[in-house]
């Protein structure tokens, strides 16, 4: 199907947003990282020109945001050429970075170029603990300076925050520091249990004491910081009883592409082995989007089980995540757990049971291979045959 056959209301909608996953490279090594578990080396990346192609047919679908991530995409030697490209096919440009390979000739350039947006992201507001969080000494010190060096380009700016049991304890001073580096916005997003943050469950999960603190600061800095910094807050599934609309339903709004232009409907949908991915390299955007199979899957409410068939919530949250659902029952058809109507929804209350018993948890730095290459600050990895 073409995008002029899909006028009629039976139609899939236009998606917003699209996550350009321009490498999986990164010198942090982030516990709680959302890439896949198999990382996707240098030499499949997608070239400059398949992804200004990609960026053309993705506005073309209907596509008004994309969000330029990774890994780190500052490792992307084209990357001007690529926001340039983003730009020109009429995409507001927002750029995820860690912050930690930029300079300041760097942060101006893309000012130059019409850079819309920068989502800086931030592991604790103690220099050390970031360091150790991330995986990457010095990481901490090279954000501040690039937070600086945004402020002075006049770009705009939000601080991510991810937060878990190891630095919730500093959540009150992660948000005054988004405040002093000027940023318009702060996002504080409790790990989502995926790839790598699945791996360090035990380790991450925070207690229902850390969870209600955190709302409640985030709440009384809401209402403080009015008018000054907004904040964003995203919830742990873990101790919710319904789940989230997990990307605003399964093709419904959201496509990612992967650094070897595979097309998902989630940036986490390759963890689900039942499912094959289009390739950019092979069909247009639109065809993907409107007849991938991989889209068509989980598209609507036909293929839910019961209790979701029946249930009057099944069009607001969609069943939630089919990535959570497989990870935790082996089933991505399954009712998300984490819904209390789920006959499965027992798991979810014992993970969080075991977690936030264990004493001394250990962890696994995200990485290629078994975990233990490193990755330099200019983006090669040490034992990267690519
Ligand atoms: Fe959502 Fe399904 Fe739970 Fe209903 S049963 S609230 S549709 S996850
Ligand atoms: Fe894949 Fe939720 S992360 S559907």
């Amino acid at each position: 199907m073409t995008t002029d056959q899909q006028s009629s209301a039976s139609q899939p909608p236009r998606p917003l947003g699209l996550l350009a996953e321009l490498t999986h490279r990164c010198p942090q090594r982030c516990v709680y990282c959302s890439n896949p578990l198999e990382l996707v080396r240098k030499n499949a990346e997608l070239t400059t020109e398949q992804w200004a192609q990609v960026f053309e047919q993705a506005a073309d679908l209907g596509v008004i945001h994309v969000h330029l991530s990774g890994g780190e995409p500052t490792v992307r030697q084209d990357l001007n050429e690529l926001v340039e490209a983003a730009r020109q096919a009429g995409l507001y440009t927002n750029l995820i970075t860690s912050g930690t390979l930029l300079d300041e000739a760097q942060v101006h350039r893309f000012a130059e170029i019409g850079l819309d947006h920068v989502q800086l992201s931030i592991e604790d507001s103690d220099a050390e603990l970031a360091d150790h969080i991330g995986g990457f000494d010095g990481a901490h010190l090279r954000k501040m300076a690039a937070a600086a060096w945004i402020g002075d380009a006049g770009l705009r700016l939000t601080i991510n925050a991810v937060v878990h049991r190891q630095n919730l304890h500093h959540l009150e001073e992660m948000i005054q520091l988004a405040v002093s580096v000027g940023a318009d916005r702060m996002e504080v997003a409790h790990a989502q249990y995926q790839g790598w943050a699945l791996k360090n469950r035990d380790a991450l999960l925070p207690t229902r004491d850390q969870l209600d603190e955190a709302t409640r600061l985030v709440e009384q800095y809401r209402q403080r910081l009015d008018g000054t910094m907004a904040i964003d807050y995203v919830v742990p599934d873990y101790h919710a009883i319904r789940p989230k609309a997990c990307m605003g339903g399964w093709g419904r709004q959201f496509l990612a592409v992967s650094p070897d232009g595979r097309v998902l409907p989630c940036h986490g949908a390759d963890s689900i082995p039942e499912l094959t991915f289009d390739n950019v390299r092979d069909r247009p955007l639109d065809e993907i989007w409107f007849d991938g199979e991989a889209f068509e899957r989980f598209r609507g409410v036909d293929w839910m089980p019961e209790p979701c068939k029946s249930c009057p919530e099944k069009t607001k949250d969609w069943g939630g995540c089919r990535c959570q659902a497989f990870a935790l029952t082996g089933d991505a058809a399954n009712t998300d757990p984490v819904c209390a109507l789920s006959p499965q929804h027992d798991l979810v209350e014992q993970a969080v049971e075991e977690a936030t018993t264990t004493d001394e948890p250990t962890w696994q730095y995200r990485g290629f291979g078994d975990g233990g290459d490193v990755v330099q600050v200019d983006g090669s990895i040490a034992s990267d045959d690519g």
